[in-house]
């Protein structure tokens, strides 16, 4: 590697030092990547260094931080050969035919060649930025050469910018076989490449088929290094928020196929990644989505721990759901009674069933159903309830545990306060102005189908499984839902919505007793229910993990009480305005 990158300084992966007598590596203790401080002070040791994990909440909103110009990106001709380096696969591109400027960058580059990092399998990453500490199973990486230095390498290795890097994150596209077709291609020269040095032509594919599905407006950015020897700090690094989906077997021939040295009994490549490095004061910035971004579960762009950033007006505040309860903590209040719900044993009071394209929601008829007592200082009308939950019986899906234990699903009923007449504003600027009701719902074992309710809610699933769909429902009340369960003991805190915006205006009540349903109704979910179109993923693990109390003190029914609940029949009656009021239930 070395030897060769003297000989053409251009056609080696990345610039290496020429004074440095080791070659690094990966695998072995004496080269790899901790020891290149030491074999490699002139870069590796420096405050600028790559790659780095990017907290999500730290990034820092920057609007000059616009869409890229790729020039070539779409040419199948513009790869020249895939390459076994010795620590990486490296595909060249050939002069001339592949740039890119715009995207916060300070002038236009040249695309000069791609490269990949892989771990050892798509179950153990190998990605080298990491977000929130996760890594990917790979990363791909298109370096680019500051166009005025006319593809000198030399020059660009002592220049701050001298580079632009675009990385970019794969993950396993996951019930998929050899998909992308564009990395099928790719991988299947693999084969032909397994040792050192080893190169073969590739054509027929442009690098938009291999970064297909990407949101390339939205990424982050930061000033960094090379991430291999001699690490010189002339990188401005560009890392895309989606990832490229890939089927996991086409991840897998990474670390199957390629190996060190000259050998086809020598090691296979593996855990190609440099270890992150600290960011000694640098500030990672982000693009600012034009459109308000909508908030999801299932990718880094925009699943929970992304949503302190993107919407900071409260998602990021001290008094957010959902919590961890700790029963040894909770307060007994004897002022915590029984709930008075009207309405709740009306078979005729649902009117849809939808899916968000987030969650299952179920909407009642305006004016039927409400609720008041349970230490609640007024009356709420109920709007709708809707339910989280993780992924068949191996992912538990509840938003609060209970003493750390997450529970399969969990069921909100959101009331508004009766008295804010349906204006949605006022609603969620009171810091009591919704009244949400938590139940866990737990696996009713050795059953099947049952309870009845749940199964003719659940019936509907196959109707709703694209995102927007909706069906009509009848003839299960919201008590039918919530039969068994004891409605006179539960805890009690104030906290947020837990989606976005996380508006911090709820008196959160989570029964004590939980819902008990078969596991097969459970699984129903996980499997049914889309977050896009038909040939999109199941909704899985749509829940917002525990945040931490700042303080705040759950109560809870006193242990002693055992009176029965009184569940009214009667119709509420209700004011004016409602119709405004079910706006609201976008927001949850
Ligand atoms: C790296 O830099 C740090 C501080 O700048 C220094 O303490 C350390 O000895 C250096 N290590 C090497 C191997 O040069
Ligand atoms: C970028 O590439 C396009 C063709 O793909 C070419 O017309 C243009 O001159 C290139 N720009 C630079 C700065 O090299
Ligand atoms: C990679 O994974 C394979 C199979 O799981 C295992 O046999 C091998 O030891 C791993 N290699 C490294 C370097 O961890
Ligand atoms: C790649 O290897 C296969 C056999 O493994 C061979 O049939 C094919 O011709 C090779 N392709 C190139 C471009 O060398
Ligand atoms: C490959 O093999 C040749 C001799 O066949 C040897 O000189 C060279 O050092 C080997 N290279 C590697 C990277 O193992
Ligand atoms: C959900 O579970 C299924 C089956 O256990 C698994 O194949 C799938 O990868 C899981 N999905 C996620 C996003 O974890
Ligand atoms: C809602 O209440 C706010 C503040 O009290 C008020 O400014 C606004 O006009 C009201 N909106 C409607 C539709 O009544
Ligand atoms: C739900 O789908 C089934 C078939 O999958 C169909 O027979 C039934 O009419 C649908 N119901 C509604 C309300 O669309
Ligand atoms: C659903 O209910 C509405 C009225 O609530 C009605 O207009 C519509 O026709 C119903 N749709 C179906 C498919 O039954």
């Amino acid at each position: 590697m070395l030897h060769f990158c003297v000989i053409s300084v251009l056609a080696c992966l990345l610039p290496v030092s020429l004074g440095a007598s080791v070659e690094f590596c990966y695998h072995l203790s004496s080269c790899n990547d901790a020891q290149w401080p030491k074999l490699y002070p002139d870069y590796c040791n420096g405050s600028r260094q790559s790659p780095v994990d990017i907290v999500t909440a730290s990034a820092v909103d920057d609007s000059s931080l616009g869409a890229f110009t790729f020039n070539g990106f779409d040419d199948k001709t513009a790869m020249s050969k895939i390459k076994n380096t010795d620590n990486t696969v490296k595909v060249d591109l050939n002069t001339g035919k592949v740039n890119v400027s715009g995207g916060g960058l300070p002038t236009s580059y040249d695309t000069l060649q791609f490269h990949f990092h892989w771990g050892n399998g798509s179950s153990v990453g190998g990605s080298e930025h990491t977000v929130d500490g996760t890594r990917y199973p790979m990363e791909l990486h298109i370096v680019n050469v500051k166009s005025s230095l006319n593809l000198n390498t030399k020059l660009a290795i002592a220049d701050g910018t001298g580079f632009a890097v675009l990385g970019f994150f794969i993950e396993v596209d996951s019930g998929t076989t050899d998909q992308p077709a564009a990395w099928k291609t790719l991988a299947s020269h693999l084969d032909n490449i397994t040792l050192h040095n080893e190169y073969v032509s590739i054509t027929g594919i442009s690098l938009n088929d291999l970064i297909t599905g990407v949101d390339l407006t939205s990424y982050y950015r930061y000033l960094g290094s090379l991430t291999t020897p001699s690490c010189n700090e002339a990188v401005v690094w560009t890392v895309f928020k989606n990832p490229i989906r890939v089927s996991k077997n086409l991840i897998d021939l990474f670390s199957n196929t390629v190996r060190i040295g000259n050998s086809s009994s020598s090691d296979l490549l593996t855990n190609v990644y440099r270890n992150v490095q600290p960011l000694n004061g640098r500030q990672i910035s982000q693009t600012v989505s034009s459109s308000s971004l909508e908030y999801c579960y299932h990718d880094v762009s925009c699943y929970p721990l992304a949503w302190a950033t993107a919407f900071a007006a409260s998602c990021n505040d001290n008094r957010q759901s959902p919590v961890d309860i700790v029963s040894a903590n909770a307060l007994d209040d004897s002022s915590l009674g029984a709930f008075t719900f009207n309405g709740f044993d009306n078979t005729a009071a649902m009117s849809k069933i939808k899916n968000t394209g987030k969650t299952v929601k179920v909407e009642f008829k305006s004016g039927l159903l409400s609720v008041s007592g349970g230490g609640l200082s007024t009356s709420y009308d109920t709007l709708q309830f809707h339910i989280h939950w993780g992924n068949t019986s191996t992912v538990a899906g509840s938003e609060h545990t209970l003493n750390g234990k997450q529970f399969p699903m969990e069921l909100h009923i959101v009331n508004a306060k009766s008295s804010h007449n349906g204006n949605i504003s006022q609603v969620l600027q009171d810091s009591t102005g919704l009244a949400a009701l938590g139940f866990f719902i737990e696996v009713e074992s050795g059953s099947t189908d049952q309870p009845a309710s749940w199964k003719t809610l659940t019936s509907h699933l196959a109707n709703i499984t694209q995102k927007n769909k909706y069906v009509n429902i009848t003839g299960i009340s919201m008590n039918d839902l919530i039969s068994g369960v004891d409605l006179t003991s539960y805890y009690r805190y104030l906290g947020s919505l837990t989606t976005p915006d996380c508006n911090e205006a709820v008196v959160w009540t989570v029964f004590k007793d939980s819902i008990k349903v078969s596991q097969n109704l459970i699984d129903l979910f996980s499997t049914t229910v889309r977050i896009g179109d038909s040939s999109s993923q199941f909704a899985v693990n749509t829940f917002r993990p525990v945040l931490p109390l700042n303080g705040r003190k759950i109560r809870q029914t006193r242990t002693a009480t055992s009176a029965s609940g009184s569940i009214s029949a009667t119709k509420a009656s209700l004011t004016v305005g409602l119709g405004a009021l079910y706006a609201i239930l976008r927001l949850w």
